[in-house]
Formats: structure tokens, C-alpha cells, sequence
């Protein structure tokens, strides 16, 4: 592998966007630099570490002029999820490497035509999908890989956001023009379900309501709380629940196997392993990174950027554009929604998808 320094564009400037380059030029200075920035407001307020590191980038409204610029290689598109079809096609056809937030897409129809689209040429693609690399969550896996716990039989997911986050954020963001809460939320939630238990979800039932956040006389605008059971396509089932009307901020894990049983709290830095005879052992998973997210989006950065100087030119985990948003849009619809069929549909080319 030959590594290279990348110029890197940020298409939109807000919060995930900033808080991306901040993690470059603060972890990450000998990958690359932030050297353009496309943003719909003319003058995003930026950190003063970024002014002071950053003082002559160039700014634009319109994402095309960022990826005119031929220096740029690597683009990390942070907008909304209802313009990232179109952003994602015109960086891959001006040839940056792109990067792009979660949710990828607002619904199935774009998910399976950017997996069409990202799949039928050379390209490096990659989602933003960052908590598999919180520290709890890779040593989940490598557990549940090494067979700790025999094969999966059950797993259940809850993220509890709490009120102070929800007071902040959701009424604020979601208020607007914003997709739903909870896929902005659970496509993180499901895709690490899916992830440690390397399946896809075949059946999916939820239900969401809106039962505190909303503005003073208006209709809410985005669901709060969300119930989800389903059964993986390996066999095993699982639940996942979300809300925002609790005291805290939390993701817990219990993943139960046909030996022993793991729990953890995902932002958390240990996993307790439980066996049937009362056996308890404390594992340790300590953040050793600095950065966001409990270090994962610099290892998460890190490693896109790695996979960009190793030179393949095919889109990496493309089945993510799909499995990472089916769980939630499932949830949306409030029924039972056969999300296996359609999954492979798409993956294996067969329209029935059996
Ligand atoms: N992976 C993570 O952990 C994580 C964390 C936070 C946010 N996100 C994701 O990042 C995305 C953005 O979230 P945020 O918190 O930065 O929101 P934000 O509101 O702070 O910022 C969004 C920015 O996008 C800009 N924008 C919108 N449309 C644009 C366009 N067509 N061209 C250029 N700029 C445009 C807006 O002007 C704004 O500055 C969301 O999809 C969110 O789900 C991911």
C-alpha cells in the first residue's frame, strides 16, 4: 500500500462535518487536510482551531465546485440524507473517494439505486457508519467471532438517548426539514446488530410514537420511541428499542448465545461475559484512541482513508446501503416487512428474493 497526503473536500459544514475535519487535523495529520469546503451557508462559524489550521480554505455554496478541483481526491459528504444520492453519483463521476454520513438514504428506492450505482463501476465508497468501531463494539465482535458464546440465539438493542439529548437535538433538528428520528438514530443501532451478528435482518416488525418532543401547539414532526423485534436471516431474533424520554444517554447490548451471554453498555469501556453455573468475568475494551465518539471516528477515518491508498477500486460493504436503513424504514411503515426478500432482491439479483 502506498500511502498518499489527501486533500480532502467537506460537502456541508455543520456539526458532523466539523467535527470530521476537527478529527483530522487533530488525530490524523499525516493522512491528510481539509481544502475546501461546500456549504449552503455562505460563512459556516467554524471552531477557532479550524481557522487557525485552515485560514485560506475555500468556501462555496455549490458542491460542484469542490468537486471541480482536481487536487481533492477524497470528499466526506456530510448534508442530509435526502441529497446524498445526486452529491454521492457527481463525486464518484468526477472520481474523488467518497465518504459518506448515515443515514446514506432517505428511503428503499434510493438505497437500492445507489447500491445499483456504487456497485456497477470502479469506485471507493464507504458509509459513515461509525459505532462498530467504538471500543466496546470491536471487542464484541471479537469475541462473538473467537465463539465466546457459541452461536447467537437472541440479541437485544436499546438505545435510550435520554431527555437532556432529546430537548437539545430533536426538537431543534427534527423540527425542520430533517428526515425521522429514528432512522437518523437506529441505522447506527441496527447496522451494529447486524454487524456482530454477521446476518441481515429477513423479518421485521416496529412501531414508533411521538410522546414529549414536539413544538408548543404544533404536530410532531418525527417519531421519538420505537419498538422493533425481528428475526435474522441466520435464525437468531432480536429487539430493538428507542427513547427519548429517558434520563440518559445509553446503548445497551445483551447478546445472548447458546453458551454464555455478553452485556454492555456500547460508550462504555468493559463487557461482562455471563455464563449458566453463575461464572461473571469483567473484559476490558478501553478507548486507546482520542476523538469523537469514543475514538471511532478517527479509527473509522483512519481506516476509510487506508482503504483509499490501497488502491481497490470496488465500493466497500455496498450491502450496508441496504441492511442499514431497512431495520428502521421497516419500523416506519408499522407492519411486518419482509426485509430478507428484498435485501437479497437487490444483493443476489433475484426478484422474488428466495
Ligand atoms: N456518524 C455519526 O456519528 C454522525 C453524528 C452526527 C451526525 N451525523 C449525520 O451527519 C449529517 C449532518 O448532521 P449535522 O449534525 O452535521 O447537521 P447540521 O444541521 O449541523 O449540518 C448540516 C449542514 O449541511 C448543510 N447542507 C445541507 N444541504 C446542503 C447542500 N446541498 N450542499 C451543501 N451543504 C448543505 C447545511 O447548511 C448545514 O451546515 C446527518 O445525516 C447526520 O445523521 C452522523
Amino acid at each position: 500500500m502506498e500511502q498518499r497526503y489527501h486533500r480532502i473536500g467537506f460537502i456541508a459544514f455543520g456539526q458532523r462535518g466539523q467535527q470530521l475535519a476537527e478529527t483530522l487535523i487533530q488525530h490524523l495529520p499525516e493522512y491528510g487536510c481539509p481544502a475546501a469546503i461546500a456549504d449552503l451557508r455562505e460563512r459556516p462559524v467554524v471552531s477557532p482551531l479550524f481557522s487557525f489550521r485552515c485560514p485560506e480554505i475555500p468556501c462555496f455554496t455549490d458542491y460542484r465546485r469542490v468537486l471541480e478541483m482536481p487536487e481533492i481526491d477524497t470528499v466526506v459528504i456530510s448534508t442530509y440524507e435526502d441529497t446524498h444520492l445526486q452529491i454521492v453519483k457527481d463525486a464518484i463521476e468526477a472520481g474523488k473517494a467518497v465518504y459518506c454520513e448515515k443515514p446514506v438514504v432517505p428511503n428503499l428506492e434510493q438505497a437500492e439505486e445507489l447500491y445499483r450505482f456504487v456497485t456497477s463501476r470502479d469506485c471507493r465508497f464507504q458509509i459513515g457508519l461509525n459505532l462498530p468501531n467504538f471500543p466496546v463494539a470491536l471487542k464484541l465482535k471479537e469475541l462473538l467471532r473467537s465463539g465466546t458464546i457459541g452461536r447467537i440465539v437472541m440479541i437485544r438493542s436499546a438505545c435510550d438517548v435520554g431527555q437532556n439529548f432529546a430537548r437539545a437535538f430533536l426538537i431543534n433538528k427534527f423540527s425542520c426539514r430533517r428526515g425521522s428520528f429514528l432512522t437518523a438514530k437506529l441505522t447506527h443501532d441496527t447496522d451494529l446488530l447486524q454487524h456482530l451478528a454477521d446476518s441481515y435482518a429477513e423479518t421485521v416488525w416496529g412501531t414508533g410514537d411521538n410522546f414529549l418532543w414536539r413544538r408548543h401547539g404544533e404536530a410532531p414532526m418525527t417519531d421519538d420511541t420505537a419498538v422493533i423485534a425481528g428475526v435474522l436471516h441466520n435464525g437468531a431474533m432480536f429487539t430493538q428499542t428507542l427513547t427519548s424520554c429517558g434520563s440518559s444517554y445509553e446503548r445497551n447490548l445483551e447478546i445472548f448465545g447458546t453458551k454464555g451471554e455478553l452485556r454492555a453498555e456500547v460508550h462504555g469501556s468493559e463487557i461482562e461475559l455471563c455464563f449458566s453455573n453463575g461464572q461473571r468475568e469483567r473484559i476490558p475494551a478501553p478507548n486507546l484512541s482520542g476523538g469523537g465518539h469514543n475514538g471511532a471516528d478517527l479509527v473509522t477515518l483512519r481506516d476509510f482513508l487506508d482503504y483509499v491508498d490501497s488502491g481497490e477500486r470496488k465500493p466497500r460493504w455496498p450491502e450496508r446501503i441496504l441492511s442499514s436503513v431497512m431495520i428502521p424504514m421497516a419500523a416506519l411503515e408499522k407492519r411486518l416487512v419482509e426485509t430478507g426478500r428484498w435485501y437479497r432482491s437487490i444483493i443476489e439479483g433475484n426478484e422474488n428474493g428466495q
